[in-house]
């Protein structure tokens, strides 16, 4: 049985994917998943580099992929402090900028709109830090603080049937849970249409703990909103740990195992809420984390090993 079969009565089963994966990783995609995110191709800043001409041929080629196989599709981003095009800062003002904007949003919307399920409006815009709400951007300095609010009215009237998110990542961590629990209160209180928190989740064998996981859990549960996660994936590293690998212990592929039981026990207890669970990659050997926050450090973060084989964070979670 493959992970989406074993899942079908609680959630979509995701993983991230790029232009090359879909090729390289097809077999294992189609097996195992039924829904996709592009890692990349529909963010703004890879959509167009000045904001004016539009490239979607890598957009469409993944696309052309989900329709093919009858996946669903997330759409991932519309509005985000990184990988957006510079020039649409450039020379403008808050009106200026919001005209610009709103174009992206109906270009998207009209192009992969009626494709798409769900869509991460607005991506990391809390800040890590107690001491800040929003995080400093160009966004929130042209627009001011309606910018998310506005970003999500765009996305209402261009995608009207789409489940909307605000996505982030340390969405488990204490402090900043709540920020983001504010933010989501704070925009249903003025009718802001917000329908989902999307979790990045990414997250390592050490932090966040369980316990915090199931804290967070339970403070977006009463938010009334659904949950996606968005970019799940368990690093074998701490992240402050800067030690290189050749190979992980069975000590380690062991604890990543009890990890990923655990959380997804939680995923099953809020099954009512959750709608998606999303993997950032499809398996080790092609994971962001193998570049992050170290370059060319080998990390083994996902449920597939280099060879596309299950590992036994795959049995762990297929066991319940
Ligand atoms: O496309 C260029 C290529 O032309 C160039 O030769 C090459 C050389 O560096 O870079 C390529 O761009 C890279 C891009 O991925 C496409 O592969 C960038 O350097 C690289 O920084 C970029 O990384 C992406 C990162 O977002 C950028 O912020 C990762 O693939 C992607 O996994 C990562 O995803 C983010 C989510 O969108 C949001 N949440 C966090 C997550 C991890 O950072």
């Amino acid at each position: 049985m493959s992970l989406k079969e074993k899942y079908k009565d609680y959630f979509l089963i995701g993983a991230a994917v790029n232009t090359h994966t879909i090729q390289t990783h097809k077999d294992l995609i189609l097996r195992e998943f039924n829904s996709i995110t592009c890692e990349n191709e529909m963010k703004y800043g890879e959509v167009t580099n000045d904001g004016v001409t539009y490239d979607f041929a890598d957009a469409d080629k993944i696309v052309a992929f989900a329709k093919d196989n009858g996946l669903a599709m997330r759409m991932h981003t519309l509005l985000w402090h990184n990988q957006s095009p510079p020039p649409i800062f450039k020379n403008t003002d808050r009106d200026r900028l919001l005209q610009v904007f709103r174009g992206h949003v109906n270009r998207m919307a009209q192009r992969y709109g009626k494709l798409v399920y769900a869509c991460g409006v607005a991506n990391e815009v809390i800040d890590d830090k107690g001491s800040e709400y929003f995080r400093k951007s160009p966004w929130l300095s042209i627009i001011g603080d309606d910018f998310v609010d506005v970003a999500f009215e765009y996305a209402k009237e261009a995608m009207p049937n789409v489940t909307l998110c605000y996505n982030d990542y340390n969405e488990s961590e204490p402090e900043k849970s709540l920020k983001i629990a504010k933010l989501v209160r704070d925009m249903k209180n003025k009718g802001i249409p917000i329908d989902c928190v999307g979790l990045q989740a990414h997250w390592n064998i050490v932090s966040p703990s369980v316990d915090e996981i199931k804290r967070a859990f339970e403070l977006y549960a009463g938010l009334g909103v659904k949950l996606h996660i968005t970019e799940l994936d368990v690093s074998l590293f701490a992240f402050e740990d800067r030690s290189v690998l050749k190979e992980p212990s069975l000590e380690l592929i062991k604890r990543q195992a009890d990890f990923y039981r655990e959380v997804f026990a939680i995923f099953r207890q809020y099954r009512d809420i959750v709608e998606s669970i999303t993997t950032w990659g499809v398996a080790d050997d092609e994971s962001w984390l193998s570049n992050f926050p170290v370059p060319n450090r080998k990390n083994w973060p996902l449920l597939f090993d280099d060879n596309h084989q299950s590992k036994p964070c795959y049995e762990a979670i297929m066991d319940f």
